[in-house]
């Protein structure tokens, strides 16, 4: 039988439709920091800025130079950070070699309200009390939980494996799973036995960064598996798993691309629109 494809196309139009009238009434700002011109990032931020025309969120778009120092983009920053205009902000990565060591303070220097991407340690450890406290959750994992939402993906009572331990994927995206009462494991490169482990999931996340890697033979019949991963290859986009061989195998799969993607720039508008409201609630 084929598998229930997770469309994150489907998904994300129906957290941004849900989105729009709040933002007709809140009108929040959302500002990309772009340093230098990697072509990846063009193309993320192309995406979340066509996100945020359609549902008519204002934008602004920093487009920094690739040489600029640590010194002058902690000045952006820090404006952006006072300028009550700009409901959040990013700084997409990856950075320019000369600034990558400094990205934790880069990070740690947003203002925890504007974190538009919950990458600081204040969201992130927000996510850590529970569901009721993740207000700026990192928006991958976001969209992952909310991917499995849409579809009516039982969480709770199962055993989800996550292969990933990143600060902004594996990690949050596991707390987020735990807060929704699954039992979780976290695997990573030094995990004895992957596939065992991978085996013993009904819900297998995949963000390991490795094109196809997660095949047929490693997951049980009957699992769901979300595919986390974006890889660039000859033959065009590909996941962390191997798509093909796994359709027949699982209940229930998200392609790459038109899965988690669009789903991780629909969280990003569902943060800017939460930031707005919780800044206005303070005021
Ligand atoms: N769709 C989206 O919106 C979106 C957003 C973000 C990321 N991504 C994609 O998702 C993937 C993961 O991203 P990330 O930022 O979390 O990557 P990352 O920081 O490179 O982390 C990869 C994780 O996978 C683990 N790993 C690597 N090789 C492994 C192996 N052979 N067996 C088991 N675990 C292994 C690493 O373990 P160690 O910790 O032991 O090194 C690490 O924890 C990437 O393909 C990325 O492009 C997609």
């Amino acid at each position: 039988m084929s598998p229930l494809i997770l469309d994150g196309k489907i998904a994300s139009k129906a957290l941004l439709d849900f989105l729009k009238p709040l933002v007709e009434t809140l009108d929040p700002k959302l500002t990309v920091v772009q340093v230098g011109n990697d072509p990846a990032s063009a193309s993320y931020i192309k995406q979340k800025v066509k996100s945020c025309d359609s549902v008519g969120m204002r934008h602004e778009h920093r487009h920094l130079d690739e040489n600029i120092t640590i010194e002058e983009l902690m000045e952006v920053i820090d404006g952006l950070n006072n300028d009550s205009d700009v409901t959040g902000f990013f700084v997409q990565l990856p950075l320019p070699a000369h600034l990558k060591s400094h990205e934790p303070d880069i990070i740690k220097a947003i203002d925890p309200m504007k974190d538009i991407d919950g990458f600081g340690a204040y969201n992130l450890g927000k996510v850590f009390l529970s569901k009721d406290f993740e207000h700026l959750p990192p928006a991958t994992p976001s969209g992952i939980i909310r991917l499995l939402e849409h579809f009516d993906i039982e969480i709770a009572g199962k055993h989800a494996v996550v292969v990933g331990r990143s600060n902004t994927v594996g990690k949050p995206v596991a707390i987020m799973l735990l807060n929704r009462n699954a039992t979780v494991t976290i695997c990573h490169s030094k995990t004895a036995d992957l596939a065992e482990q991978i085996k013993q999931a009904d819900i297998v996340i995949a963000a390991v960064g490795k094109p196809k890697m997660i095949t047929a033979d490693m997951v049980k019949d009957g699992a769901v598996v979300v595919d986390v991963g974006i890889h660039r290859t000859d033959e065009g986009l590909s996941g962390d798993t191997d798509f093909e061989g796994l359709e027949s195998k699982v209940s229930a799969i998200s392609p790459v691309p038109g899965g988690v993607g669009p789903m991780t720039v629909a969280s990003l508008i569902r943060n800017c629109v939460t930031a707005k409201e919780r800044q206005m609630a303070i005021r």
